[in-house]
């Protein structure tokens, strides 16, 4: 069973989305904890009941102080209960850009609305007002630009004739705790989704010059050059080969090299069976703190170890730009 990836989630009001969090995270089998619950309103009524099931709960007041700094204490909150995720429930505050971008792809909320339709508030009135045969939610990536992430997950609710905004408010919700719990446990396992890794590298690995997909042994490979002469550059294993791991294999200078990285980051890398012995280091992907920057390098750097020198001189003289 791997890890259950730590959240934060940060509330505003009555909570009842972080109490679905909360017990969907004592099922067995979970793919997350909760490790705090903050707020900007001391009388969130949500605070009480994370007390009470036993979760920390952090309480910095917006008032008096600028949207940046209030999101810094809010921030050196989830640092210090070692969160890896940020989920809004019911959050109603604007977070500054500075701190979105420093979550960016671990920053979750959740919207009552079946967005790109009704970004902000009001969104059950408009909806009806629209005459709109299903109002819902929404839970997306945070992004900048208010309500327009990547949307994960969605549920339609029906709108009844004479409907209220309060009444379909109120079943919203409903809805809500059914989805909100599944989509970050969708989204927080993808790091642990062999297909989901695969494609990533994949996307990657294929946007180098002159790249082609090629199975070797069992395991897909990526080759750079002509299809009868190319050469490989980069493996994706999946747990092969008895590995507890899901890796991108990719070419270092030498043995001497791979010893030292898989001693100084034993939790980053490995000494693949059958590759390793010529050098080639196994990049752990399946990780909840991934740097897909460092991925990136590694494809690329190892495509430059084998490449013919017509593309990377290209690739040089592109660099120069
Ligand atoms: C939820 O309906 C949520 O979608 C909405 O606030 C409510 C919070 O309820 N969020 C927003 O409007 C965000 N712009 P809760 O406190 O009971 O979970």
């Amino acid at each position: 069973m791997a890890e259950k990836a730590k959240i934060a989630v940060f509330i505003s009001g009555t909570g009842t989305n972080m109490a679905a969090l909360l017990y969907a995270s004592r099922l067995p089998g979970s793919a997350f904890e909760i490790v705090l619950v903050a707020s900007n309103k001391a009388n969130a009524e949500g605070l009480k009941l994370a007390e009470l099931e036993g979760i920390s709960t952090f309480v910095h007041s917006h008032k008096g102080h600028s949207r940046e700094s209030h999101d810094l204490a809010m921030e050196k909150a989830v640092r210090k209960a070692n969160a890896d995720y940020i989920v809004l429930a019911g959050y109603m505050r604007i977070l500054s850009d500075e701190f979105v971008t420093r979550w960016l792809g671990r920053l979750i909320n959740i919207h009552p609305s079946l967005l790109p339709k009704y970004k902000g508030l009001e969104t059950h009135a408009r909806a009806i007002d629209a005459g709109d045969s299903h109002g819902g939610a929404s839970v997306h990536l945070v992004v900048p630009e208010l309500d327009a992430g990547e949307v994960l997950a969605q549920v339609e609710v029906q709108i009844a004739p004479n409907d209220t905004p309060d009444a379909l408010a109120e079943r919203v919700k409903i809805a809500e705790h059914q989805l909100y719990p599944r989509a970050v446990s969708d989204y927080v396992s993808r790091g642990n989704d062999p297909a989901h890794l695969f494609e990533r590298v994949r996307t990657l690995a294929l946007a180098l010059p002159e790249t082609h997909e090629r199975e070797s042994h069992g395991s897909p490979g990526f080759r750079v050059g002509s299809e009868k002469t190319g050469k490989y550059f980069a493996y994706f294993s999946d747990r092969h080969h008895g590995s507890e791991h899901i890796a991108l294999l990719v070419k270092t200078s030498g043995m001497d090299e791979l010893m030292d990285l898989v001693e100084a980051q034993p939790e980053a890398y490995y000494k693949p069976a059958f590759y390793g012995a010529s050098g080639w280091v196994g990049v752990i992907l399946n990780r909840v703190d991934i740097d897909w920057d460092s991925v990136s390098e590694w494809l690329t750097r190892s495509w430059r170890s084998v490449a013919p020198a017509r593309l990377t001189k290209l690739q040089d003289a592109a660099d120069m730009f």
